[in-house]
């Protein structure tokens, strides 16, 4: 067992020996410019380290785990459009640099091209993973139509976005830990708890992004900050914000997401302050702290052995305090 960079190294080692096709090249340049930046290659690496935790073979794991990041990356190329994003990894997003509609096309050569490394999968779990990968995309895009919904509802509750981001974001965390405990030759019971670690990992995960959305470093975290304000994205801060504001707080922040005509700075500027003022920080790392204890109890059900718990163990804390 190794530690998650040396997993994230042999993902972005694969993923450069993905030799990809060079024309049409508005088509693929796109692809290795977003497939070369520098990701976390969180959803690989979960992917081996589940494998690996299970002494099932690397090697059969690496182009499934890549089938994951290019799958990933191809949500983001859609996600960047639908969200209107213009910075990625600390570069212009795929359509700005060239256009929506190479952002698209690019995008849906990803998806084609992930079907086919997922199907390279070894043949006594093949069936099992691209009906695994099927179900978890499917399940992103309901995600990630809940997502665009929101934007122009005012009633979200908790509960529906968690559901919400579980769908967009936690499955595919969950699918990567199934994933590689599948190749592992795992029975459905452990194969299933090594989803429920993903999947609660992954609610944390998307917990702690939409806080950097507000709160990070633009320059470490590599998007642009205040996206999620300026959308109206129902996270966890607005919908609490909403829920817990009174007065001149609850006032102001009605006006801000009823205007249409709001300059994305001072309106950034104030629902930010609006969530300092209502202690918004603490609450989300408390969730945050919830549900890492949900992934770190599934992990102990899996009796896994002390170098193999302690892996993903630093791995659940290192997302949880990480600053891009
Ligand atoms: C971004 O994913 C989209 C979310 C689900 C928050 P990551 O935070 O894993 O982005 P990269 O791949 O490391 O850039
Ligand atoms: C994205 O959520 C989830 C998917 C890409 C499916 P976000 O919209 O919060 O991700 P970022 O912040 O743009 O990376
Ligand atoms: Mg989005
Ligand atoms: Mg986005
Ligand atoms: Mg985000």
């Amino acid at each position: 067992m190794k530690p998650y960079p040396a997993y994230r190294e042999m993902a972005d080692t694969a993923i450069a020996n993905l030799d990809l096709p060079t024309e049409p090249r508005q088509l693929y340049e796109p692809i290795t410019y977003v497939m070369s930046q520098p990701g976390k290659r969180i959803r690989p690496a979960l992917t081996l380290m589940a494998c690996d935790a299970l002494g099932g073979n690397l090697e059969a794991a690496l182009t499934p785990a890549i089938a994951l990041e290019v799958f990933h990356n191809f949500t983001l190329l859609h996600d960047d459009v639908m969200d209107r994003a213009d910075i990625r990894r600390g570069q212009p997003t795929v359509h700005r640099r060239w256009n929506d509609n190479v952002a698209i096309l690019s995008g849906d050569a990803m998806l084609t091209l992930a079907n086919r490394l997922i199907a390279q999968t070894p043949a006594y779990c093949r069936e099992q993973a691209v009906n695994l990968f099927n179900q978890t995309a499917i399940e992103i895009y309901e995600g990630q139509q809940w997502d665009m919904d929101f934007e122009t509802r005012h009633d979200v509750s908790e509960q529906e976005y968690i559901n919400m981001i579980r769908l967009k974001t936690s499955v595919l965390l969950g699918c990567a830990c199934k994933l590689g405990a599948l190749i592992a030759r795992a029975d459905a019971a452990r194969a299933d708890k090594f989803y429920q670690m993903g999947l609660n990992l992954g609610i944390a995960f998307q917990l702690k992004d939409d806080m950097l959305d507000v709160w990070g470093d633009p320059d470490t975290f590599g998007k642009e900050i205040g996206g999620d304000i300026a959308n109206n994205k129902k996270t966890f801060l607005l919908i609490n914000a909403t829920a817990r504001a009174t007065g001149d707080d609850a006032d102001e922040l009605r006006r801000w997401l009823n205007d249409p005509y709001a300059l994305r700075d001072q309106k950034v500027t104030a629902v930010t302050e609006i969530y300092n003022r209502l202690g918004l920080r603490q609450l989300s790392l408390e969730a945050i702290g919830r549900y890492n204890r949900l992934a770190l109890d599934a992990l102990e059900s899996l009796n896994l052995n002390i170098e193999a718990r302690q892996a993903f163990e630093s791995l659940i804390n290192q997302m949880a305090g990480r600053d891009k």
